[in-house]
């Protein structure tokens, strides 16, 4: 298995796609420390973990990803529960709908707060650690493919996401002589607590699905698949890049 014994940190893992990603990495035999804002959310995670088939063991841990003193501490808690550090995925975030004219300086810096400064810390944190011991490993970023192009309403989310395939870059060059790869992954829509309210209007729900060429929206599964492989050891030769897992939708205009 991939992730045998190896330890993967997730931000946001109470939740969606961070969520899926602690389930399917201890399915693979992983240590996991799911951190989320959220600790009851983290914790019932880690318990589905702790009730799985005896593969793969789970810690769950607060943090807020805005705080360096809560990174800090999520980083160094992980190592020492699960004594190593190997991939580091940071799923938290969130995302306003307001328009551009409307949008609060307050909403537009908590957006920003979570979604970039909130993977830039946790990623500083964890490879100043893994370069402090010599050791080498993954980091794998949520991006979106609002992080290739615009949306309405959503001006603070399509920064933070363009400014996350950015640092993903920058990390990726600064890091890789050092061992450490930084990739991204660019979801399309994702059928998860964020975006539960679309699919709860069935017109919302036609557009969706219609704005994929494969003609559905995507489940968080299909983007823990992504980021695992991205994650794994054998995967040496890949870092700096932006891989879309969005069923096609940027793909072009369907006419
Ligand atoms: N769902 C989609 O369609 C979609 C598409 C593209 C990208 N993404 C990105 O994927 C990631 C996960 O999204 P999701 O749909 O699973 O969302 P979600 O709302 O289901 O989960 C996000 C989790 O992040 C946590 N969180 C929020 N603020 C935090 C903070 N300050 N510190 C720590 N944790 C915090 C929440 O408590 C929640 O558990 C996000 O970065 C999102 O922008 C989602």
């Amino acid at each position: 298995m991939r992730y045998q014994d190896r330890a993967v940190l997730v931000t946001g893992g109470g939740s969606g796609i961070g969520r899926q990603v602690c389930l399917m990495a201890a399915a693979e035999g992983a240590r996991v420390a799911v951190g989320d804002l959220d600790l009851e959310r983290a914790e019932t995670v880690a318990a589905e973990i702790g009730q799985g088939k005896g593969k793969g063991e789970a810690q769950a841990f607060r943090i807020d990803v805005t705080e360096p003193a809560s990174v800090n501490a999520f980083v160094e808690g992980a190592e020492t529960t699960l004594g190593r550090l190997d991939v580091l995925v940071n799923s938290a975030g969130i995302r306003e709908i307001v328009s551009v004219l409307d949008l609060s300086p307050e909403e537009w810096q908590r957006v920003i707060a979570v979604n970039l400064t909130g993977t830039f810390l946790p990623s500083q944190a964890f490879a100043r650690r893994l370069i402090a011991a010599g050791k080498p490993g993954q980091i794998v970023n949520l991006a979106s493919t609002l992080g290739i192009m615009a949306a309405p309403n959503r001006a603070a989310y399509v920064a933070s996401k363009h400014g996350v395939v950015g640092l993903t870059k920058e990390m990726a060059l600064e890091l890789g002589e050092k061992g450490i790869r930084v990739n991204a992954v660019a979801p399309g829509v994702i059928r998860t607590p964020m975006t539960e309210r679309y699919f709860q209007d069935p017109e919302m729900s036609a557009t969706i699905r219609g704005i994929h060429a494969m003609n559905r929206w995507g489940e968080p599964a299909d983007i823990a698949r992504a980021i695992l492989f991205l994650g794994a050891e054998e995967n040496g030769f890949m870092t700096g890049s932006l891989l879309t897992v969005d069923g096609g939708w940027t793909t072009g205009k369907k006419m």
